[in-house]
């Protein structure tokens, strides 16, 4: 019989993962006041890994109480409460076989002040996105630049919320740098127009994000993974390419598979499309330039495209398709035809209507 690589074993450190399907990082909004999810949205994700996932994600959690939240109704993990309620929640997806997985955010110039309770916007140079903030209709607030007092501060709420999630039991704790968000803000010249050490060549501008993982990293006992996602794409202004070409979107990647690192996560809007022009998807470009384990996200929907992915990653996520349907694992497995998923149909995400 000829091996199922999708409902293959990973080993990713010392964990093995059953297969390699995954439930993709998904923001629900349901937060307010305490920063703790609602009841629902934590039995969402314990449901995923009774159905299979092998790898579970929370949401994009804030990382500090001054700045650090885009959206209404963020969850943190910074508080006893908020370890608490998280805590359970862990062991549920644990004792399902899965791998738990905290992932962290800072808003950077993607702000809503009004939802931050000290009202300020950071970013690495004060530029806004071109779009208005589809929730508010309004444009955002041209942000502060971020001082070396802030960076000191904003670096303190990635370790401060990494220390939550060890302390809540997380197996893997993600950095999130990808969609335009503040890592994403530095690592980009587009949003990047500093002259300090914080910008200018691809190095310098990478300096950000190395501070953040290596404050990060001893706060993460060895035995549990520390990630990184990373795009070309951003949430505001999608057309903008945050790299400026193949050779500097691999030089990065060759600066992160220097660090303390266990593996990157890859997001793209549709992991078949050429990256960059250069012949090959943004999976096989980072593929070429790190030994990391990869996770690969963006469009894939169905037994095929799932396999697909794998070609050139070792994790397959997905976002829309399993927000939406529960047996999605299982579905997968069975090779059932499963749709491609539009975004509008995702928006359920943030309404108080629980989701099987
Ligand atoms: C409702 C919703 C919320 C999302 N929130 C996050 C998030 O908090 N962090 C993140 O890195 N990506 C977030 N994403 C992006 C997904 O992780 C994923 O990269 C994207 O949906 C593409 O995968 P898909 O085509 O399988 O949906 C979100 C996507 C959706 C649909």
């Amino acid at each position: 019989m000829s091996t199922d690589l999708l409902f293959s074993p990973f080993t990713l450190k010392n964990l093995t993962l059953r297969n390699r399907l995954g439930v993709a990082p998904m923001t629900r909004m349901s937060s307010p006041g305490d920063s703790i999810p609602r009841q629902d949205v934590l039995d969402f994700l314990v449901r995923r890994a009774e159905n299979g996932a092998a790898v579970v994600y929370t949401e994009a959690i804030v990382t500090d109480y001054e700045s650090a939240q885009g959206y209404p109704g963020q969850a943190r993990l910074t508080t006893q409460r908020q370890i608490d309620a998280w805590a359970p929640v862990v062991d549920r997806i644990r004792a399902a076989g899965a791998v738990a997985v905290m992932q962290m955010f800072h808003c950077g110039r993607m702000a809503w002040p009004e939802v931050n309770p000290a009202g300020r916007a950071l970013a690495p140079s004060a530029l806004t996105p071109q779009q208005n903030n589809p929730l508010t209709g309004r444009p955002y607030p041209v942000p502060d630049v971020i001082s070396r007092f802030d960076i000191d501060h904003v670096i303190h709420g990635f370790v401060e919320t990494a220390k939550g999630a060890v302390a809540a039991g997380f197996d893997g704790i993600e950095i999130h740098g990808a969609h335009g968000y503040l890592i994403s803000q530095f690592l980009s010249a587009h949003t990047n127009r500093r002259d300090d050490g914080y910008g200018g060549s691809a190095a310098k501008r990478f300096r950000f994000a190395r501070e953040v993982i290596r404050a990060v990293r001893p706060a993460v006992p060895v035995e549990r993974l520390l990630l990184f996602r990373i795009s070309n794409w951003g949430v505001a202004d999608p057309q903008v390419s945050l790299f400026a070409s193949a050779a500097e979107w691999q030089e990065v990647i060759g600066l992160l598979d220097r660090e303390p690192l266990d593996a990157l996560s890859v997001s793209t809007y549709d992991f078949r499309e050429e990256a960059f022009a250069s012949g090959q998807t943004m999976a096989a470009l980072t593929r070429r330039a790190t030994r990391l384990p990869l996770l690969i996200c963006g469009g894939i929907h169905d037994r095929a495209s799932a396999e697909e992915a794998l070609k050139d990653a070792d994790i397959a996520l997905s976002g829309k398709s399993i927000l939406l349907n529960p047996d999605w694992v299982e579905q997968v497995r069975a090779g059932r035809p499963l749709p491609p998923r539009r975004a509008e149909e995702a928006n359920v995400a943030y309404t108080a209507e629980p989701l099987r």
